[in-house]
């Protein structure tokens, strides 16, 4: 499928990232259908992927913004996304980046921390705000997913664990500058096992009863992201099955009336639609194995040598017979290696070849490491 935009591709300096927008739309019209089933609000995870095509479609289908910094932040805001549409998350927010939020009267801060409260609390009392916020609270359910992308076990960083909210609720009357408004939760990315939304579920109905038992219910609920995507077979499934994951929340949520649901969805609805488009610049044979060695590397699609993910390659030059290759990338690190023992139509000095599902955490994630110069991108309409 990607082969008939080999003309287009080699038009254009590689590497580059290659994004489908056609296929961005139909993945962002069906997760707004599902989630419009039932009045769940969307908000798309900036952190997948901020570039502004992006977001303008993101945009156009009245998703919200989940922000991870006040750079974040500001790019929602620019790229036309309504303040009070701005969720802003993670551990270490600092002074200037709440300051920035603040002033920008963004929806809700999702606060992970106790010390954190204290800090908004101080800053929105300097400008005589109230900032509104949700607890960022660590459930302890399992993702089910590579350890380094689970968030919400106890032993992560992040959130507030459940033994600190007795004492958090009886210190909320001296803050007056915190407006108090939902519970926030975010167990963990590329979860394809539903069964870890199930239980954390359960596990929200239990964190909920306990405020209500103290007289707390709140008007927002905000269970976070993580709805993996089919690395494996990029062309059959690459419309994630928003129709099961939004049912999950609607057979096991106990949402209380008029509570608002939300969602940060981030993989799930960009990864899918971008390709890491590169070309062969040589062919090195070991004794053993034959190498492919790219001009796109680690620098430019980090998550393999970050977490061993796997992309599904493919040359779209060759049709030739299949060989056995290792496919490596230029840098001066040996785990700079996209995949081992792949078999490819037989490859030659020149071939183009697409890492696929790769519009989530690729570009975002490049880095200058070796002085690379920075990726390119180009969209297909
Ligand atoms: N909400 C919060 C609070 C998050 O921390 C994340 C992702 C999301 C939403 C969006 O999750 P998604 O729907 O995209 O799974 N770089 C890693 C993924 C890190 C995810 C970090 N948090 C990777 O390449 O796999």
């Amino acid at each position: 499928m990607l082969k008939e935009h080999l003309n287009t591709f080699s038009q254009h300096q590689t590497p580059f990232y290659a994004y489908d927008l056609r296929l961005l739309r139909q993945i962002l019209d069906t997760a707004k259908a599902e989630a419009g089933k039932y009045g769940y609000h969307v908000h798309y995870a900036l952190k997948a992927n901020a570039n502004a095509p992006i977001l303008a479609e993101v945009l156009q289908r009245g998703f919200g913004a989940d922000c991870v910094s006040g750079n974040e932040v500001k790019c929602a805001l620019e790229a036309g996304f309504p303040a009070e549409q701005v969720v802003f998350a993670g551990v270490g927010k600092s002074d200037a980046e709440i300051n920035f939020a603040l002033d920008a009267n963004i929806f809700c801060f999702n606060v992970e921390s106790v010390q954190e409260l204290e800090v908004i609390q101080e800053l929105a009392a300097a400008k005589g705000k109230v900032a509104q916020v949700a607890l960022r609270i660590n459930p302890n359910v399992d993702a089910y997913t590579h350890k380094h992308i689970t968030t919400g076990l106890e032993e992560n960083k992040f959130g507030i664990n459940t033994w600190e909210l007795e004492g958090l609720v009886e210190r909320f009357p001296s803050w007056p500058n915190l407006k108090l408004i939902g519970l926030h939760f975010h167990i963990g990315s590329q979860i394809t096992d539903l069964r870890a939304f199930e239980n954390l579920c359960l596990r929200v109905n239990e964190i909920q009863n306990w405020f209500e038992a103290r007289g707390l219910v709140f008007p927002h609920l905000n269970v976070g992201g993580g709805l993996g995507v089919d690395y494996r077979s990029p062309d059959e499934k690459p419309v994630a099955d928003f129709a099961a994951y939004f049912a999950i929340f609607d057979r096991l949520l106990e949402k209380r009336p008029a509570q608002v649901v939300h969602f940060e969805l981030g993989r799930a609805l960009v990864a899918p639609c971008g390709n890491l488009i590169s070309k062969v610049l040589y062919l090195k044979h070991g004794q053993k194995t034959n190498f492919v060695i790219l001009d796109a590397g680690m620098t430019e699609l980090m998550r393999p040598a970050l977490y061993q993910a796997y992309h599904h390659i493919e040359n779209l030059t060759s049709t030739l017979p299949v060989k056995t290759y290792d496919v490596v990338g230029p840098i001066c690190e040996s785990t700079d290696c996209f995949s081992k023992d792949l078999e490819l139509p037989e490859t030659k000095r020149g071939d183009l070849v697409a890492l696929r599902t790769a519009g989530a955490y690729g570009e975002v994630m490049a880095s200058a490491y070796n002085l690379r110069d920075r990726v390119q991108a180009i969209y297909l309409f």
